[in-house]
């Protein structure tokens, strides 16, 4: 397959690295306005580096979108009717996009960071037949295949900001520790071990159809230790802290398709 990337950056590198490692015959070129993310990332998966966006091939079988929302404005190219897009760009729909290039076999990714070291959590949504692309996808983690826009752009707010919600919360324990119980120079290693193995015995749940609740449960016994700090959490509204940011962080991925 011959692939070429517009963007390069965090995601463009994730995708371009998991199609690599997925099909090592993949052929790839890559090109970003200030040139060196392309020239650095077609250096490491052995690729090509495109230095003006009108010499990107025409005839490739996909073209990758991997810059911000806020740069469609900017970018140009043009695609021959028949191309194949995938899309990464957060909050953008098919229909825009499709108006923008007038081109109609157009598929939207979401991945997230944990993407770049192929255990990203993929939601992936395309109106028509994307063939040996779903395949590929798989080279980025576990891929979730939607059944709409609608739903991808509802599900974004957990798999794409989830990764930073969480790194709030290590930075939080972090913090905690070491107030409580001092400066250890592991803290850091404490928590995300403890994050880590959370996160194996969660993915094992889910295989053997555990909920995350039963997990709770299981480490908390009545008037014990972790049910006070569990007290605490739900008498400070964690559960609507919670809901009000994923509200935001959905709220705030309609009003980007809404150009707002
Ligand atoms: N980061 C995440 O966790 C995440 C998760 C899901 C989806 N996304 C989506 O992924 C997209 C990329 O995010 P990112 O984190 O990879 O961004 P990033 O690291 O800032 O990289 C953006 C890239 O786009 C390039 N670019 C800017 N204008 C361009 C243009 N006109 N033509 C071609 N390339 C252009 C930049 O080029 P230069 O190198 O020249 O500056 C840079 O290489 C966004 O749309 C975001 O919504 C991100």
């Amino acid at each position: 397959m011959r692939i070429g990337f517009f963007g390069c950056g965090n995601m463009g590198a994730a995708l371009a690295h998991g199609f690599k490692k997925f099909d090592p015959t993949v052929e790839q070129y890559f090109f970003t306005p200030t040139k060196a993310k392309a020239q650095e990332l077609a250096g490491a998966v052995n690729g090509h580096f495109v230095e003006f966006v009108s010499d990107m091939p025409k005839d490739l079988d996909w073209y990758v979108l991997a810059f911000k929302p806020q740069s469609l404005l900017d970018f140009a190219f043009d695609f021959n009717n028949n191309s194949k897009i995938l899309s990464v760009l957060a909050g953008t729909g098919i229909e825009k996009l499709s108006k923008k290039f007038n081109v109609e076999n157009i598929s939207r990714l979401m991945p997230n960071t944990p993407s770049g070291i192929g255990a990203g959590a993929n939601l992936y949504y395309s109106p028509f037949d994307s063939g040996s692309m779903t395949e590929m996808l798989k080279g980025l983690g576990k891929l979730f295949i939607m059944k709409s826009e609608v739903e991808l752009d509802g599900i974004t707010a957990f798999s794409g900001s989830g990764p930073a919600l969480i790194f709030e919360f290590a930075r939080l324990f972090e913090k905690h520790l070491i107030a409580i119980a001092g400066n250890n120079p592991e803290a850091r290693e404490i928590i995300a071990q403890t994050f880590l193995g959370s996160a194996k015995l969660m993915e094992n749940a889910v295989s053997e159809g555990i909920s995350f609740e039963t997990l709770r449960e299981q480490v908390t016994s009545k008037k014990g230790v972790t049910f006070e700090a569990l007290q605490i959490l739900e008498k400070n509204g964690l559960d609507n802290i919670l809901g009000g940011a994923f509200v935001a962080a959905h709220k705030r991925t309609l009003e980007l398709k809404k150009g707002i």
